[in-house]
């Protein structure tokens, strides 16, 4: 237990320092860094699922003016590492997925060497590929782990036999679609080596400049001297920039062929839905029993999904079960079946996120059935302590959140397929949840400098708020005023950083802050002189693993059905929230309702379509994969509780960057199914599912 920092600065809604910047177009993103004479990449990609490349024939692509270099498997240059597959760019003539990369062709314009890549003539041998998922494929197979470390089945009772024996239980099986991260600036770099090509510059967009180049420095057999990575901002990433992806590794590949002179590369929003990660599709199997009070007897969830065959990642989409009710029989089970598809990896709130969708809509399908209340039903089922683990609850308000959410959301009026002229309404509600983590590398420093505190960290802002809070942060541990504190980030020339992902950054780096500033107090005083400096790391910072520490939160939606065309329409989302203290309400506001639009994205909209006969997800652009725009949104409110935890760390704070996202296309399931009776089992709900069950 810690006493948490005293709030001044930390709790008032500044405004982003770097607002302005972005707001006047003078924020350098990675493309557009200002380097001499730069050069221009364009990928080139497999047009087969599955196969091997037996020629290229660059010869009218070189013909063309301007191009300067073409590299292909089978002259590009061999890598140190080869042991990511994913970033084995241009070693193998092996294809392994449509759209893997078979080459690139840099010139002096992006026209020309886009014009050039298409003038590349690979011929290849194809194999028969299979991109199907399925529940019944023979070959499904456990991970050793899922993602994050976490173990891939669990067991506890047995849930077979409270099934049986339950007063009342419920089977049932949910899907989510697959997605694709696209946040609104594509992956981009500029990479420069210099001129005999022993430092390598990266002006890379990404969530975390140390494991980026971590990253290519493996690959590259470098050390990590002579690698910078650069990154002030970003314009999104939502887990798609959390770890370098090939285009990275082809741009560092493509600059060594032109030593001294930057190269860019820009994927496009096509190349982003082969290249760049998604979400892979769930297949979850719910199982719950319950007495006729709604006392959950048994919880289990067996998930199906899918990994590429090069390179596994396991959504721990099983995860959140284990932990959100109290049933004294549970199970979760995750399968996987390694595909010739793209290499899925992470998308905002992996494993919570579809993990939220299945057992929060069965929860609402065991409400029904037991006649009560889906809010009363949750509270019935609050466990005291982790179930897994046995821990108590650093702090655990879902039951604050379900009741204030109702309160406000008048839950208790709510209509039940109610007619309101041509609109069906009704009104839905889920619980959400993300866990509280902090990563164990990140360093500070802290320096007077010109009559100012200037932190150095290298931290990343997404768009989320980092330039704008970790001052405040630091200027309450310091206690001095936040305009005389400044803090950096963004450069693998500070101090290494974790990256930006889990939810864990303002945790994390925020720690590493406040040890330094503590250090800096306990050396210089109160006025220190010019040049003063310290650094702090994380692992001085306190750490509680007595308690299971996780943020929750209550999600409403009121949903109207037409009942003619099935239209649907969100007129209200409400998210209520305990995420530990708030440093800034203006940033946090931002991050709840980003992920609450990103999760009503999630049940309505978004859904990339595969098309398994040529391997390849059909609508990969946005004018066919929809993404909830303004005027999808309604009202949309995130508010949340004044919550102290004590345990979490010294700010109190528990990550707010994903939590939003759980949960919520629940809610929105559950709302249409008020509204109109049909259950909609299978993401997204989109107006041929209901059409046919209409009232
Ligand atoms: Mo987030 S998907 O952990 O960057």
């Amino acid at each position: 237990m810690t006493d948490l920092l005293e709030p001044r600065a930390i709790g008032q809604a500044l405004v982003r320092r770097d607002g302005e910047a972005k707001v006047r177009g003078t924020a350098t993103y990675a493309y557009e860094t200002p380097v001499e004479d730069p050069a221009y990449c364009h990928p080139v990609q497999a047009t087969i699922a599955r196969g091997r490349v037996t020629a290229v024939d660059t010869t009218a692509a070189a013909a063309l003016d301007g191009v300067l270099r073409i590299l292909t498997p089978f002259d590009a240059e061999r890598l140190a590492s080869t042991e990511d597959a994913e970033y084995a760019v241009l070693q193998s003539p092996e294809i392994a997925f449509r759209g893997q990369l078979v080459g690139v062709v840099i010139a002096e314009t992006s026209e020309v060497a886009r014009q050039a890549a298409d003038a590349v003539v690979v011929t290849y041998a194809e194999q028969e590929h299979d991109s199907t998922l399925a529940v019944d494929r023979d070959d499904l197979y456990a991970p050793e782990q899922v993602n994050a470390g976490h173990e891939t089945d669990t067991a506890e009772g047995d849930v077979a036999a409270a099934m049986a024996t339950a007063e009342v239980s419920i089977e049932r099986t949910y899907s989510t679609a697959m997605y694709h991260n696209n946040p609104l600036e594509p992956h981009a770099t500029t990479a420069l080596w210099d001129a005999d090509a022993q430092f390598l510059t990266l002006w890379d967009s990404t969530q975390g400049v140390h494991p980026d180049r971590a990253a290519v420095c493996e690959v590259f057999g470098l050390d990590q001297e002579q690698v910078r990575v650069v990154c002030p901002y970003v314009g999104g990433g939502f887990g798609s920039k959390g770890r370098p992806h090939a285009n990275v590794m082809l741009a560092a590949m493509a600059a060594r062929a032109l030593p001294g002179r930057p190269v860019k590369l820009a994927l496009t929003r096509q190349q982003m839905f082969f290249l760049a990660g998604y979400r892979t599709p769930t297949i979850q199997q719910l199982q719950l029993a319950a007495d006729r009070r709604g006392r959950l007897q048994a919880i289990a969830i067996d998930v199906v999904e899918q990994t590429s065959r090069i390179k596994e990642f396991a959504e721990q989409t099983g995860v959140p079960t284990r932990m959100m009710y109290a049933a004294p029989n549970r199970r979760s089970t995750h399968r996987l079946a390694a595909l010739d598809v793209p290499v899925p990896s992470w998308f905002r709130a992996p494993g919570e996120c579809p993990g939220m969708f299945g057992p929060e809509v069965a929860m609402d399908e065991l409400a029904e059935e037991l006649g009560i209340d889906p809010v009363e039903l949750r509270i019935r089922n609050e466990p005291e302590v982790d179930p897994e683990t046995k821990k108590p609850w650093s702090s655990r308000n879902l039951v604050r959140c379900l009741r204030e959410g109702a309160e406000r959301f008048g839950w208790a009026d709510r209509p039940r397929g109610r007619r309101d002229g041509d609109w069906l309404v009704g009104y839905g509600v889920a619980s959400s949840v993300y866990p509280t983590m902090r990563q164990a590398t990140s360093t500070a420093t802290l320096r007077f400098e010109d009559g100012r505190y200037v932190a150095e960290i290298g931290a990343a802002d997404l768009g989320t708020g980092a330039w704008t809070i970790l001052p405040q942060i630091t200027a309450d541990a310091l206690d001095v005023d936040v305009a005389d504190v400044e803090v950096r980030i963004g450069d693998t020339r500070y101090p290494t950083a974790s990256v930006a992902g889990g939810s864990s950054g303002t945790n994390t780096w925020g720690s590493a802050l406040v040890v330094a500033a503590r250090a800096f107090r306990d050396k210089f005083g109160g006025s220190p002189a010019d040049g003063d400096e310290v650094s702090g790391d994380v692992d001085q910072a306190a750490k509680d693993d007595a308690h299971a520490p996780y943020a929750f939160g209550a999600q409403f939606v009121e949903a109207r059905v037409h009942a003619d065309t099935g239209e649907i329409r969100l007129p209200r989302l409400l998210g209520v929230f305990g995420v530990g203290r708030v440093v800034n309400p203006r940033t946090a506001r931002s991050q709840l309702i980003g992920g609450m639009t990103m999760g009503l994205s999630m049940a309505l909209h978004e859904n990339s379509v595969w098309d398994p006969r040529i391997g390849q997800v059909a609508n990969h652009d946005l004018a066919e994969y929809h993404i909830t725009v303004n005027a999808d949104v309604g009202e949309i409110e995130a508010l949340w509780i004044d919550e102290h935890d004590p345990y979490v760390n010294v700010m109190g704070t528990k990550g707010i960057g994903e939590i939003g996202i759980t949960g919520t296309a629940a809610a929105v399931v559950n709302a249409v199914h008020a509204a109109t009776g049909v259950r909609v089992r299978d993401l997204p709900v989109t107006l041929d599912k209901l059409l046919p069950g209409l009232p």
